[in-house]
């Protein structure tokens, strides 16, 4: 029985704030009749085009041809643990639990730790990752996005928190590691006596940077300046800066916020993004005050950023960037023009919400200080148009009517006032670094030509987002014009559009011709590019295995040649769990992959089998051999 405890975030904002029934249905019949003239045009492999032979896609076998993939795909799989191409092995790095500090207890099956222990351990659910080095040493900084409650207090009559000190844990389980690792006798392990190792939770003092500091709308009573804050949580995606920064994004912020008072009306800014009377059952506010939305009304303006962190100094103080606005970040895709502005692409992980660029008013400097690279810009949102190209609309104060600081508050307001195109839910951006183009998971939007967003913007299907009642997903990707991330303006193409061809043929749920039996997945998320140019592309879905999903099994990652379309299954997770994070180490004879939440609903025991209590973790995948990945 799924009970609040272990609703995911869709579903749980699906419950508690269902969004006003579709107003214009006439829009959304028109739409849908020209849709089918157009969906040809926009995919980049279209059946003309396409440069791979359908007979070898359907058999999902590697051509026998030299190709840029280097493994052979492999098929779907419902095993409770990771499968991988034959030559490929992987060994689990750190878990959930796991100590990153001297002395620290080792993870305990039976209470699944205290708030002492948690502290000094790898938080839960890890998602974005990115990788360090310097001087021969490796560090992975590593977002532990929320916990699976009923796993957490699992030892807890009914999975709930017995005592505060379960809150607190819960609380600890969240936010960002670092952690030192070292490969010794063919093993990554965690170096547990590190002095970088570091844990960032919900209480680290932080500050609040950029065109919103000392805003109004930042200010508390434990902070009246509005420019210091405590701790992030809900991290998802990340982004790594060029001048060796990480950065951990905020996403569904919203529901860890609650109201003693459940009468207790929040502000229709709030409500847009999520922020209601009760949270999603974590109690924070039963142990920390300033979570009670109706006695701290601004608290929840202070999440939602962008979280920039100097793994080399375990001592810094983690910086919110607000000039990179607020709302559900899911990654930061950094990218240099060629003239050295510093671009960040970001999704807004909502049903209906947009999709973001960053452009700095400062250019990278190579041996000078970056430390404002990120402290003042223009913000646009996205605008796809039919004819396949597109604009970034600025978030001006002309075009809004909002002060700058109100739009880097309150970034949703401010994108559905320019209209910029409603998305199925972007999640990670990637660019690709031997070419000017950028792609964007759309992961699924189940409201898409049935309901507006939260702000009541219409989400009839639209040329980047086509499909009604899009169960399964596209990737979109985009060439900015002049080959300039800076450009305003770009062209655009589908690069795949998922489905399931078996149970939906000759629709459009078949999903785009290099959609075939033999690799097709359901709700991309996680995008990463590797050196080479090739797409490495991470589920987060419906792994029931049957009807609409019928054949494509656990979540997975796989390979797109962004070149040819060929999309190649390259791992398979286990029991109800995501694949999200990648990073490769140096050498590229690792690559560093997340597994989150394996068992949600109670139906795996990764890594350890038995009994065992399942457990997020980073794994590291390489060849048997030693070789290089890719
Ligand atoms: Fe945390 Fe949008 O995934
Ligand atoms: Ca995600
Ligand atoms: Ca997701
Ligand atoms: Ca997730």
């Amino acid at each position: 029985m799924q009970d609040e405890h272990n609703l995911d975030f869709d579903k749980f904002d699906e419950v508690m704030s269902p969004p006003p029934a579709v107003t214009d249905f006439d829009a959304v019949v028109d739409e849908a009749i020209s849709r089918r003239g157009f969906l040809g045009g926009v995919l980049a492999f279209g059946a003309g085009t396409f440069l791979v032979s359908t007979t070898a896609m359907t058999k999902g076998v590697a051509a026998a041809t030299a190709d840029r993939f280097g493994f052979e795909g492999i098929a779907a799989s419902t095993a409770d643990t990771i499968t991988l191409p034959k030559g490929f092995k992987w060994e689990p790095v750190v878990l959930w639990g796991d100590p990153i500090k001297p002395g620290a207890p080792a993870f305990d099956h039976d209470t699944r730790g205290t708030a002492a222990s948690q502290e000094t351990s790898f938080g839960d659910n890890n998602d974005g990752m990115s990788i360090f080095t310097r001087d021969g040493r490796t560090v992975l900084v590593v977002n532990n996005e929320y916990t699976n409650r009923d796993i957490i207090w699992g030892n807890r009559p009914d999975n709930k928190p017995a005592e505060d000190d379960d809150i607190m844990k819960g609380k600890m389980a969240h936010g960002v590691t670092v952690v030192e690792v070292t490969s010794e006798g063919g093993r990554w392990k965690v170096v547990q006596d590190s002095a970088l190792n570091r844990r960032i939770t919900p209480d680290t003092e932080m500050a609040l940077e950029g065109v919103a500091s000392g805003h109004d709308l930042l200010k508390t009573a434990a902070d009246p300046t509005g420019t210091k804050t405590l701790g992030t949580w809900n991290n998802c995606g990340n982004g790594q800066t060029p001048w060796g920064t990480y950065l951990a994004c905020e996403e569904n912020f919203n529901g860890y916020f609650s109201a003693a008072d459940e009468e207790h009306k929040t502000s229709p800014e709030l409500s847009r993004y999520g922020v209601r009377s009760t949270d999603w059952g974590y109690g924070w506010a039963k142990v920390d005050e300033r979570f009670d939305v109706s006695k701290h009304p601004n608290e929840p303006n202070r999440a939602g950023y962008v979280v920039e962190i100097d793994p080399w100094n375990p001592d810094s103080t983690p910086i919110k960037r607000t000039s990179l606005g607020r709302f559900k970040h899911e990654n930061a895709d950094v990218v240099l023009a060629a003239d050295g502005t510093v671009v960040v692409y970001m999704g807004d992980d909502e049903r209906g919400e947009y999709l973001y660029k960053f452009v700095s008013d400062r250019k990278y400097s190579a041996l000078g200080d970056n430390s404002g690279a990120l402290s003042s810009g223009k913000l646009y949102a996205a605008k796809f148009e039919a004819d396949q190209t597109g604009k970034w609309l600025e978030l001006s104060e002309a075009a809004t009517g909002m002060t700058n600081a109100e739009i880097a508050i309150h970034t949703r307001l401010a994108a559905s006032a320019v209209k910029a195109t409603t998305m199925d839910r972007p999640e990670w951006v990637a660019s690709n670094p031997v070419k000017v183009e950028s792609y964007v998971a759309l992961t699924n939007n189940k409201n898409r030509g049935v309901k507006p967003n939260a702000g009541g913007d219409d989400t009839s299907a639209n040329p980047a987002n086509p499909r009604e009642e899009n169960l399964y997903g596209q990737i979109l990707r985009w060439m900015p014009d002049g080959e300039d991330h800076t450009a305003d303006t770009f062209t655009w193409n589908l690069f795949a559009l998922a489905g399931n061809p078996e149970v939906h043929d000759g629709t459009d749920r078949a999903g785009s011709p290099n959609i075939n039996a033999g690799n097709m997945f359901n709700s991309p998320d996680g995008l990463s590019f590797d050196e080479n140019g090739m797409l490495w592309i991470q589920t987060d879905g419906n792994y029931s295995n049957a009807e609409d999903f019928a054949g494509m099994g656990n979540n997975q990652m796989l390979v797109g040649d962004t070149q040819t379309g060929e999309i190649r299954r390259f791992m398979v997770g286990p029991n109800e769990a995501e694949i999200t994070g990648l990073a490769w180490a140096p050498d590229r004879r690792t690559v560093f992959v997340g597994i989150q939440h394996p068992g949600e609903d109670g139906n795996s025991h990764f890594p350890d089998g038995g009994t065992t209590v399942p457990r997020s973790g980073v794994i590291a995948v390489s060849r048997e051999d030693g070789g290089l990945l890719g």
